[in-house]
């Protein structure tokens, strides 16, 4: 199992408690001491680009660990959170720190009644684990929580020099602008947002109240004032920023991280803000070359995998309509029908991403031949963009959705229109 919901409640909880303590970063190495069995997560990756020393060790081994010498003590989820271990671990921490235990259970408070700073259950199934933080001292800054780049996964913006040309090319009837155009057009969307600004070229098209989020997005143009942009990962801005600025979401584009366990989450995340007649486009999930479809990035071309998310959404929610649609460069899923209480990702979303990156592997060719495509210029496209801007809001879109998925089997509606 990748655990990768579990990295990420680890990551939720340093950057809560322990990133923010300048007196714990700033003045020297983070001490790191991570108690696990050896079928846990492997936290110690997330620690890179911390100035930190970290020690795996066995829950025996604590007791060889000098008190008062660790800044943070981790348990991991594979560690009976006893009162015992709970001791063992406040016993090597020095004054001031930090006490993060990951379990299935809730650990047992002990006789020396470290304060319990934070309790939260992981959203993400199938464990759920629960997340405690302890701390020892009493005179820690409450200091805001770091939506820096601290801990973020690498933007991916370089790759090797020479790649074969026949790589870099994309495909597609239609420049995915134009679509979003298109879409902005019929759909109107009374609130839009994206995930990965950039330069600020898709973000610029939406005529509405528009909420972007990149942690680091390099505009070329200007900003409307009725658009704002949150500088955090999307993964911060759901998990740990103020989210009251977010509005019922009638357009939604995702274009951030490009590796399927950033491309779900943010669908996941931005669905609970969806409405049955809201529209969430996921752009790349064609690559035109099976270098492209790489989770590392080897070409200027670049989709990686979140080609996974069309076969994800179609066997897990049958109940979305998702449609992979013919845009230029990289294809762009459209996909109707949200439910914000729909739990199926959330509960499965550990065993989904472990399939998705260890057993789907290779980018199938019917990915590379688009072979389920719909055209972005067709007939039906423009059929359906009215019927969801006719029925949004109403009290039921469930006729609408009905009427679309009798359209969407039409294969006359899906030969291209004359624009
Ligand atoms: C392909 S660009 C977006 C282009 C833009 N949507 C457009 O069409 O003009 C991808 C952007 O995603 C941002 N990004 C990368 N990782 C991210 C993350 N974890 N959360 C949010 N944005 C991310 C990058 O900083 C980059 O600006």
């Amino acid at each position: 199992m990748n655990y990768i919901s579990s990295l990420d409640n680890l990551r939720v909880a340093l950057k809560r408690h322990v990133l923010n303590q300048t007196h714990l970063t700033s003045t020297h190495v983070l001490q790191v001491a991570i108690v696990g069995l050896g079928s846990g997560p492997d936290y110690a990756q997330i620690l890179t680009g911390i100035n930190s020393e970290s020690r795996t060790i066995n829950p025996s081994e604590i007791a060889s660990i000098a008190s008062l010498s660790m800044d943070v003590v981790i348990i991991g989820p594979d560690v009976d959170p006893s009162a015992v271990q709970i001791i063992a671990a406040e016993n090597v921490l020095s004054a001031d720190g930090i006490l993060i235990v990951a379990s299935n259970a809730t650990p047992q408070a002990s006789p020396a009644q470290p304060h319990v700073t934070d309790v939260w259950q992981s959203p993400f199934g199938s464990s759920f684990e629960t997340i405690t933080t302890f701390r020892l001292g009493t005179t820690m800054a409450e200091c805001p929580t770091d939506l820096t780049l601290a801990l973020a996964t690498p933007v991916q913006n370089s790759f090797p020099p020479d790649v074969p040309e026949e790589v870099e090319h994309g495909a597609g009837t239609l420049d995915c602008y134009e679509f979003l155009v298109d879409l902005h057009k019929h759909i109107e969307p009374r609130f839009y947002t994206e995930i990965g600004v950039e330069y600020g070229a898709s973000l610029k098209l939406a005529q509405c109240p528009a909420l972007g989020i990149d942690p680091a997005p390099q505009l070329s143009v200007p900003i409307a004032a009725q658009h704002l942009i949150s500088y955090t990962t999307s993964d911060d801005y759901f998990r740990l920023a103020d989210t009251s600025t977010m509005k019922a979401i009638d357009l939604c584009y995702i274009d951030g991280m490009h590796q399927i366990e950033f491309a779900l989450k943010d669908f996941m995340n931005m669905e609970r803000f969806c409405h049955a007649g809201s529209v969430v486009i996921v752009d790349d999930i064609y690559p035109a070359h099976p270098l492209q479809g790489e989770r590392i990035r080897q070409s200027r071309y670049w989709t990686g995998d979140i080609w996974k998310i069309i076969p994800i959404l179609q066997l897990h929610r049958p109940d979305l309509i998702v449609m992979p649609v013919d845009t230029d460069p990289t294809g762009s899923l459209m996909v109707l029908g949200l439910d914000p209480n729909n739990n199926v990702l959330w509960d499965h979303f550990d065993s989904i991403i472990d399939h998705a990156i260890n057993t789907m592997t290779e980018v199938p060719e019917s990915i590379i031949e688009r072979t389920e495509k719909f055209d972005p210029q067709a007939r039906l496209m423009k059929k359906i963009f009215k019927l969801i801007r006719k029925h949004r809001g109403k009290p039921s879109m469930a006729g609408a959705l009905d009427d679309i998925r009798t359209l969407i089997n039409k294969p006359k509606l899906r030969k291209a229109r004359s624009r």
